[in-house]
């Protein structure tokens, strides 16, 4: 098979969702499909106690929730998956933000009986700020829910974007029948515990479906497509592709009813892989060289031998284990040996992969996030990839001060691995650090002590808003405990503020300093138009 054929059959995607809305459930179903699992609860067992072996850390054990972001990859219906695993619990963190980098489009659950909750909105929002792909499910119709016409209208509101419904719930919770699958013309009836039917829209008449189709619920349900029909929008793959129409799906990922004509649509419009930005052009997925870059970089996922795992997006040509790449940041050639593909409960190793593919590979401590890796005459780097600011920061020491050889060790690495980021306090030179979620510093204090041996003390300086600022308008005497004046690894300067107050206060009073919002800026940086 050509490259082309390869890249065309690949569809890599994440499944967003706020906890609880039903991501594992849904995973597990396609999984199930794909035939990877043979029985359901093999990904994730709250209740049994198991645990799937992509919970990788101790942490996560303990708290039955997945922090890091796996990978998993299946065949299916002649396509080849690849879902990346995003951490599911509300305090997701950066690696959430940055898996976003190395998919082709989105899965978003909605959880009917709850719509858009609000601490998912952020991660959303990125999606649609970075023109990423979004297929919408809203789970759980088999409960009494919000009514279908409000939850599309949240989603347009919050997220700024067009829905098309491509099939229409018929009833809910006790009264659910089914839904009107308008894109396919076809009924699928639910069956509660049996498996669903597919009846052809055009049969809907005969008398074997009058029982159905009699049903007032089903009346009502026709108006409203009627409705739908003239006044939403029109489906449009263009408008699906660049992010502006997102087509939403209606089921219930527990039953499982509407997801497998979910999967099936969803494989045959998500986009495959696209083009990515150098810092000078354009490379295509076809380009007949490998290249790569790397978007998370995961530490010692096996304690017994404290590895290092880099995860790499391939990008274009061909990728072979064992061949020789560059690291286009140094210059240096590396030969990958060790590489590995994710599947739902094992590493395999990984002989040949192709764009959209994720391989992990052995990481000596020699990558960065954002390393490109390539082979071939021509060498180039693939656009930074944003880093995402945080909005927690904390002041951090080690206990025991004999130990700062082993603090400063553990923090550079940590950093350098993008679990947390590192501000040097100005002119005090303190150390904070930053995140966007609150378990990222469990984290941190746990792999300090098992990992460098640290205990570290953390002191909150609670949310903060950062705004970075040019050096030449940096006046230490104006900034004090309120608008605290911090470097970034760059030695960049920005300013913590305490709260939107502080924030406006200063602005008020000091209008020639100009103020700069990297969540809004970072959001662009990666697109390829
Ligand atoms: P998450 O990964 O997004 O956090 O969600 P998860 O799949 O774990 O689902 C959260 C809860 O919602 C689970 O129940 C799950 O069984 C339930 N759920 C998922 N999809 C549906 C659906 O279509 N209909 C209904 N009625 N429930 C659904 P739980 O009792 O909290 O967890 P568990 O103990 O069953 O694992």
């Amino acid at each position: 098979m050509g490259l082309q054929e390869e890249v065309q059959k690949r569809k890599t995607f994440a499944i967003i969702s706020h906890p609880d809305a039903g991501k594992t459930t849904m995973t597990e179903k396609l999984l199930l499909q794909g035939n990877l699992i043979r029985s359901a609860g093999t990904v994730k067992g709250k209740k049994s106690g198991k645990f799937a072996t992509s919970d990788w850390m101790e942490i996560e054990k303990q708290r039955g929730i997945s922090v890091t972001s796996s990978v998993m990859n299946f065949e299916y219906e002649g396509f080849k998956v690849n879902i990346l695993d995003t951490p599911g619990h509300e305090d997701f963190s950066e690696d959430t933000y940055r898996t976003l980098t190395a998919v082709d489009s989105v899965v978003m659950i909605i959880d009917a009986t709850k719509g858009i909750e609000a601490q998912t909105i952020k991660l959303f929002k990125v999606c649609k700020m970075r023109g990423i792909p979004i297929f919408t499910f809203i789970n759980k119709l088999d409960r009494e829910s919000r009514e279908p016409l409000d939850l599309m209208d949240q989603i347009e509101e919050v997220l700024n974007i067009e829905t098309y419904p491509m099939n229409w719930p018929v009833g809910m919770g006790k009264r659910f029948l089914g839904i009107l699958d308008r894109y396919h013309n076809q009924f699928i009836q639910f069956n509660g515990n049996e498996e669903e039917t597919y009846i052809d829209l055009e049969k809907m008449d005969l008398p074997e479906n009058k029982a159905i189709s009699d049903n007032p619920t089903y009346q009502e349900t026709l108006e409203e497509l009627e409705l739908l029909n003239e006044a939403g929008d029109q489906f449009s793959l263009d408008r699906v592709l660049a992010g502006e129409q997102t087509p939403v799906f209606f089921g219930s990922a527990l039953a499982p009813f509407g997801v497998e004509v979910f999967f099936d649509t969803f494989v045959k419009l998500a986009p495959a892989p696209g083009p990515r930005r150098t810092k000078e052009e354009v490379i295509h997925p076809d380009y007949p060289d490998f290249s790569g870059f790397i978007f998370k970089i995961q530490a010692n996922m096996n304690p017994q031998h404290r590895d290092r795992i880099a995860f790499l997006r391939v990008c274009s040509g061909r990728f072979e284990r064992g061949m020789n790449v560059q690291l286009a940041r140094t210059g240096k050639t590396i030969r990958l040996g060790q590489t590995q593909q994710f599947v739902a409960s094992s590493r395999d190793t990984v002989e040949e992969a192709y764009p959209g593919d994720i391989i992990g590979i052995y990481d000596p401590g020699s990558y960065r996030i954002g390393d490109t890796l390539l082979d071939g005459k021509k060498s180039f780097e693939y656009n930074e990839l944003p880093s995402f600011p945080p909005e927690l920061f904390q002041r951090v020491s080690a206990k025991n001060v004999m130990k700062a050889k082993q603090f400063r060790k553990g923090i550079e690495q940590l950093v350098q691995e993008g679990a947390i980021q590192l501000f040097r306090g100005y002119p005090t030179d303190s150390y904070i650090i930053g995140a966007v979620g609150q378990l990222q510093y469990e984290v941190f204090q746990h792999r300090m002590k098992n990992e460098y041996n640290v205990e570290v003390m953390l002191e909150s300086i609670g949310d903060r808003i950062p705004r970075w600022l040019k050096k030449e308008q940096v006046n230490p005497g104006i900034f004090d405990e309120r608008n605290l004046l911090v470097k970034d690894r760059d030695d960049e300067f920005l300013v913590l503020f305490k709260n939107d107050f502080a924030l406006r206060w200063f602005i008020d009073k000091h209008s020639d300093i100009e103020l700069i919002d990297l969540f809004e800026v970072n959001q662009y940086d990666q697109s390829t138009e």
